[in-house]
């Protein structure tokens, strides 16, 4: 018999040879070369199907394409290294820790680059570094074996002075794709391995700096900050605004202006040591936790944040500072202060780059075991003694490489890694190195170990019960009581996958009303997806399955705020409003405003107020505000002028970022730049009701009705010049995400609910077609096969001559139950060639009954194309809400008694429900235009709460009409 050992590869032992975590330093005087660049790649289905030989060995180039680093390798050679693969929560291996298939992609890479010839590799050492290779790498250079390395997103280090040579030097790395690691690995993201960060050569030159740690405080109440920078060796440290020249470990108090997210002071300063000398950027802060707050520089902070993962369309993982930036950009952009970086440690250039625009952090560790869940949770890590190692070195790089940063306020320990000592061993090393900060893993529910009580996806009302410390009790009453007087943070709240999420505001009220909450991160930032391009030719957005996944997650990985190409969805529009510092609330002569951020003044920020009256045409005068600059937690009321008028008039009132504001320098000149805004509407003197003067005429198989025509059976010819198909009662909308989502409160399904009622299948008969004298009356009745529910339906049409006006009245018969409707309204079609929506009423951008507080009144002009929202799986999608009046081609659609919701797509919901792809989407011979009475609400059922009970539709009597005219 032949037994075969484990390989290297499934060795528990975190690395061999590494040297000591150290801080990342951006930049030093110390001699750098970076080593990202196309280098010589071989890729294998396993590792045993080449030997290590290549690493000593030029001539096995030969049989080597060539790939860039930092790169994943699936995602070049189109196909010939294996694809990427998205699963959630299981593990795409069998479950046998630390052991992994023999399955198993391999990269072996070469790459030789010529020392500079300056390089003195006789002073001090020189270190060879990979800031991530996912998952396990073995490294030699000339042929010299250097050590190996897990931990994907963690830095690594190793010397490499030994086997350095001047003139040409050559770099081998084998990688493989699964180890002992990847059992820690298991974040919600797709599976894509390489060397996908920087690396790079390091001189270390005698006496430069090994390692060094910056303490900076801040003492709100004396406005001093007190500096200590630890180093070894020891040197000096120059901070030139400041005054400041010390020796290293000696501390020193002046007065300063602190760093805050929302006021990011930076002092730039030198650290000296004979041998190199350091640029560093320091921010005064201190985190304490007091009153059962997490308080920075003594006040209670209050997260408006997101879980960002690092994802590029065409880089993944390997993302490029110009990224990086945009990221950060968007984020101050929309408003929000605070990031998670879910799951792992982001590229250290990210959190350089939240110390200078400002943005709480959340640093998390790369750290996840969620599939063990699926084997309840045996052999999970964070219990097992044979990844204790590697988990202290995961704390421990992390702590170590970030420590540095003013942003990071937070350390995390991982995500969804269960319960075991490791995380508490864990918990105890960071709080040890590191007490100047707050530690949180959700994980660990009794708080037992950590310094707030995390959750996700809490509902709505659990938040309420926790902002009034009326949770449930822990059966443990010493740990109740120390985890009832911590504050609350939900690490991940409302799921933005596709339309929604729905429910926002009510969180964020709830984070306003109760101090114990101090907000949260939504999930997620971005939508993870690639570009691809179907049999049609057509371009689309590619998820979990499109890359021949044996088992994978669909588009569960399509669930963030920013589309895959960095657009905004309508989710994140909503969130920067909701989450608006500045709250901005406009009465009929009045606007008030308050300050609601934690520290900053109201300096960077300039005023408009706006009129417009919505008359025959559309008046505007916008004239600038002059609000005094407000502290934090202040407030003022000034005086509008608001003169009478007939019709309908939106006041309001907007500020926006100064041009001098860091981050509005930095974006796009001509980029929004509001921060807040606040609407009053004004009602017009209420209108006449278009008057039915006119009647009907029945001529041969038709029927007249001032500019209509309909058939004998009712149906809707014609208005004028424009043909249509006839307006029926409609109830269905394409299901989104959030609608075939369970419910977390009501268990509910209501995609399945919905479908299983036939929704989708209306049948509508035709009872009676009534000519009177002044309107023309259609009887129907609206139903789904196999249930006796139905909807009964009278259309009324009705005509001065001129304008068409319908009014529908519908009454629900049989047996409803409990059923909600998705929607209520009529669906129309008009001509293919319909292409010009103007419209006045709620937008400019998509809105449902709770993800609308973006939306405001005014007049808007869009293509159809432009109405519909690009979600990456297609769902219901483009609802205008509280329309007034619209011109859809030639037809002019107003409003009757209430406003109306205004839908207009080349594609029917029925087209819509059954695309999976956007590129699935094919035109069709009609516009169609859906007129809402009412939706039912979106909530973010996709991972949560379905829609409050105000925001559910039930089958009542309703009435509601509109008038057409051509
Ligand atoms: C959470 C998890 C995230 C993500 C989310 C759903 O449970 O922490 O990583 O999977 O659910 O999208």
């Amino acid at each position: 018999m032949v037994s075969f050992h484990p390989g290297e590869h499934e060795n528990p032992v975190p690395q061999i040879n590494a040297a000591a975590p150290r801080s990342w330093v951006p930049k030093s005087t110390a001699q750098r070369l970076s080593l990202n660049a196309d280098w010589k790649f071989r890729w294998s289905p396993s590792p045993l199907t080449h030997d290590e030989g290549f690493a000593a060995d030029k001539s096995s180039e030969a049989d080597f394409d060539t790939l860039p680093v930092p790169s994943h390798w699936v995602l070049h050679g189109d196909g010939k290294y294996g694809r990427q693969a998205y699963v959630n929560i299981r593990y795409p291996l069998p479950i046998d820790p630390p052991r992994v298939p023999d399955e198993n992609p391999t990269g072996d890479y070469r790459y030789t680059f010529e020392l500079p010839s300056d390089w003195k590799i006789e002073d001090g050492k020189t270190l060879l570094r990979f800031d991530g290779v996912d998952s396990w790498a073995k490294v030699w250079l000339n042929g010299k074996y250097l050590g190996t390395s897990t931990g994907s997103r963690l830095p690594v280090e190793f010397d490499a002075t030994a086997a350095l040579r001047a003139g040409a030097n050559t770099v081998a790395v084998r990688v493989v794709q699964w180890s002992a690691a990847t059992y820690l690995e298991d974040q919600d993201q797709w599976w894509m391995p390489g060397i996908f960060r920087d690396v790079t050569l390091l001189h270390r030159p005698k006496a430069s700096v090994d390692d060094y740690f910056v303490h900076a405080n801040y003492d709100h109440k004396s406005g001093k900050g007190t500096l200590k920078v630890e180093s070894s060796p020891a040197g000096r440290v120059v901070v030139p605004a400041l005054g400041i020249d010390v020796a290293t470990g000696e501390e020193v108090t002046t007065p300063v202006s602190p760093w805050t997210a929302e006021t990011p002071t930076l002092y730039d300063a030198e650290l000296r040591t004979d041998g190199e000398t350091i640029p560093l950027r320091i921010g005064f802060r201190t985190v304490t936790y007091s009153d059962g707050l997490i308080k920075v520089n003594g006040r209670r902070v209050l997260f408006r944040g997101v879980n960002r993962h690092e994802f590029h369309p065409d880089h993944g993982r390997a993302v490029t500072p110009e990224i990086m930036l945009q990221d950060v950009l968007l984020m101050k952009q929309h408003n929000v202060n605070a990031v998670r970086t879910s799951h792992y440690p982001p590229h250290p250039h990210f959190l350089s780059l939240c110390d200078e625009y400002g943005l709480w952090v959340v640093d998390e560790c790369d750290y996840e075991t969620h599939g063990f869940e699926w084997n309840q949770w045996v052999d999970n890590p964070s219990g097992s003694p044979m990844y204790t190692d590697a988990l202290l070195n995961r704390a421990e790089r992390m702590v170590e490489r970030d420590k540095n940063h003013p942003s990071i306020v937070i350390w995390s320990l991982g995500n969804e890694a269960g319960k075991g000592d490791n995380l508490r061993l864990m918990s105890e090393w960071i709080r040890k190195r590191d007490p100047s900060r707050a530690i949180h893993y959700e994980g660990d529910r009794a708080s037992s170990y950590t310094d707030m009580y995390s959750r996700m996806y809490a509902t709505h009302a659990e938040v309420d019960e926790i902002g009034r410390y009326a949770e449930p009790p822990l059966e443990d009453a010493a740990l109740d009581a120390r985890r009832r007087n911590l504050p609350f943070v939900l690490c991940e709240y409302v799921h933005s996958m596709g339309n929604g999420p729905g429910g926002i505001k009510e969180y964020q009220d709830l984070f306003e009303k109760y101090p114990r909450c101090q907000g949260g991160f939504i999930w997620e930032w971005i939508d993870h997806c690639f570009k691809k391009t179907a049999a049609n030719g057509r371009e689309y957005w590619a998820y979990g399955g499109d890359f021949g996944e044996e088992i994978h997650d669909g588009n569960f990985i399509a669930d963030g705020m920013l589309f895959p190409d960095r657009k905004p969805s309508p989710g994140l529009i909503e969130f920067k409003k909701v989450i608006s510092p500045i709250k901005v609330v406009v009465s009929k002569d009045e606007v008030t405003i308050t300050n609601t951020l934690d520290f900053g003044d109201t300096a960077h920020l300039e005023w408009t107020a706006e009129r417009k009256v919505f008359g025959e045409s559309v008046e505007a005068t916008a004239v600038a505000l002059d609000v005094p600059v407000l502290k934090a937690g202040e407030s003022v009321t000034l005086k509008l002028a608001t003169p009478a008028s007939a019709h309908e008039t939106a006041t309001t009132v907007t500020a926006s970022a100064r041009d001098d504001v860091a981050w509005a320098q930095a974006i796009q000149p001509g980029a929004d730049r509001v921060v807040a805004w606040g609407q009053f509407v004004a009602p017009a003197q209420a209108k006449p009701k278009a008057a039915g003067t006119v009647a009907p005429e029945v001529a041969g198989d038709k029927i007249h009705l001032g500019p209509a025509v309909f058939d004998k059976r009712g149906a809707l010819l014609s208005i004028g010049s424009v043909s249509v198909v006839s307006p029926r009662l409609d109830i269905w909308r394409a299901t989104t995400d959030n609608d075939r989502g369970p419910d977390e409160v009501t268990k509910r399904i209501l995609a399945n609910e919905w479908k299983e009622a036939n929704f989708d299948k209306l049948k509508h008969r035709v009872d009676a077609v009534e000519a009177t004298s002044s309107s023309l009356v259609v009887r129907t009745r609206a139903a789904a096969w196999v249930y006796n529910r139905a909807l009964e339906t009278v259309y009324t049409y009705t005509s001065d001559g001129e304008a068409l006006s319908l009014s529908v009245s519908v009454k629900p018969t049989g047996e409803w139950g409990d059923l909600f409707l998705p929607r209520l309204g009529v669906r129309l079609g008009l001509p293919k060639s319909t292409d010009k929506v103007q419209y006045v009423g709620y937008g400019p951008g998509e809105a449902y009954p709770d993800s609308r507080e973006a939306a405001r009144l005014d007049a808007f002009e869009a293509s159809v194309d432009d109405l519909q929202t690009p979600y990456v799986f297609p769902q219901e999608n483009g609802h205008r809400t509280d329309v007034r009046w619209a011109r859809v081609g030639a037809l002019e659609i107003e409003n009757a008694a209430k406003p109306f919701g205004l839908t207009v797509r080349r594609w029917t919901s029925e087209a819509l429900e059954a695309a999976t792809h956007s590129s699935d989407l094919e035109v069709d011979d009609h516009v169609w235009v859906n007129i809402d009475h009412a939706h039912h609400g979106i909530g973010t059922a996709s991972c949560g709460e379905g829609p409050l009970p105000q925001y559910r539709l039930k089958p009542e009597p309703t009435e509601f009409g509109v008038t057409f005219r051509v």
